[in-house]
């Protein structure tokens, strides 16, 4: 089953085709650099810049993937969360090649394509549930307990910021650019994560939700409070500090997620922030010491945003219910479930 797919839910205008769940016959994606010098996404650029690039995205997709659209058996779509004039891209073009081509198209829910990104190029029958599924990105930060790729419970969540978000605020604060979690990442590794003690806040003692914003205020306090805050040592070890105490922040919540739920198998670490190197790191090694297996993306450019793992979701919710692919214009506003 070849499964064609938009992702337009942010910056990024993304076309995948993926045969049966897992197989990435080609995953395109452009990202829009024009935000950086704004130091965030402005949502009219992001709208604009979608709509002049799907097609392109969409012809190079089909012709990586050595593809003509009769040989697609499915349509997919981000249909949210997101932001709304960009998804209205996305929906808007799946839903005209729906009814132009009569391609069945589905709806899924933005935070479900991360959920099921770990598949991609891998065989469904590598993964064992129950799994602890934690999901962080600029959007939201997540963990779920899950009976299979499509079966979730919500056990914790961030009660003010993503932590991706957090990486973009302090890269912002520093000057260093946008998207912040690969630029803070990068000056990290030159820096000493003990120079700086930051906050480290673990909530109630059972609880497996989070918080990032008393992290951010102390990251500001400590730039104001510099005389030369744009020195390069000063610059490293405020991002090594900061990713570790995000670092430390996951590993207790895991710690504390494996205990209460001592059946779960692995961890599965998925959404733009799982990109990060030394959090997979850290997470790899917790598990060994746990005897959980731990599964990531195996490709970075499957942790940001992507279409390949919106199309591995649609084939999940198919093979669950067949009838879910109606040939129908999609509207963007929905409010979508997991
Ligand atoms: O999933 P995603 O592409 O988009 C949303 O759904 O929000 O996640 C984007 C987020 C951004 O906040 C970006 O700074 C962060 O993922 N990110 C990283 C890394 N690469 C991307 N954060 C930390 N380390 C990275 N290497
Ligand atoms: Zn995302």
């Amino acid at each position: 089953m070849k499964i064609l797919a938009f992702e337009t839910s942010c910056d990024d205008t993304s076309v995948a085709i993926v045969k049966d769940g897992t197989k990435v016959l080609a995953n395109i994606k452009q990202s829009q650099i024009e935000h950086t010098e704004y130091g965030g996404v402005v949502p009219e650029i992001a709208a604009r810049l979608h709509a002049e690039r799907w097609r392109e995205v969409f012809e190079s997709c089909l012709v990586k993937a050595q593809c003509t659209i009769s040989d697609i058996d499915y349509l997919a779509v981000t249909q949210g969360p997101g932001l709304q004039t960009s998804l209205l891209n996305g929906t808007t073009a799946a839903s005209f090649l729906s009814l132009l081509y009569e391609k069945p198209v589905i709806p899924v829910h933005h935070i479900l394509g991360h959920i099921c990104s770990p598949v991609l190029e891998r065989e469904v029958r590598e993964f064992d549930f129950p799994v602890l599924t934690l999901t962080v990105s600029g959007g939201h930060t997540n963990l779920y307990r899950c009976e299979s790729f499509l079966k979730h419970t919500l056990v914790g969540q961030t009660r003010d910021d993503a932590a991706g978000e957090a990486f973009d605020k302090v890269a912002k604060m520093l000057g260093l650019g946008y998207p912040g979690g690969p630029i803070v990442s990068q000056w990290a590794e030159k820096g000493d994560g003990h120079k700086y003690l930051l906050p480290r806040v673990f909530l109630e003692k059972d609880s497996l939700d989070f918080s990032f914003s008393g992290l951010k205020a102390a990251v500001y306090r400590l730039i104001q409070e510099r005389d030369n805050a744009s020195d390069e040592t000063f610059i490293a070890d405020v991002c090594a500090s900061f990713q570790q105490c995000v670092i430390d922040t996951f590993l207790k919540k895991i710690q504390r997620a494996f205990e209460k739920f001592p059946s779960s198998k692995a961890l599965h670490f998925v959404g733009g922030v799982s990109a990060n190197k030394q959090l997979r790191e850290s997470f790899q090694e917790l598990c060994k010491k746990y005897q959980k297996q731990f599964f990531t993306t195996a490709k970075f450019d499957y942790s940001t945003d992507n279409a390949a793992m919106i199309a591995s979701a649609a084939y999940f919710l198919i093979r669950e219910n067949p009838s879910i692919g109606q040939v129908q214009f999609l509207d963007s506003n929905a409010r979508l479930e997991i």
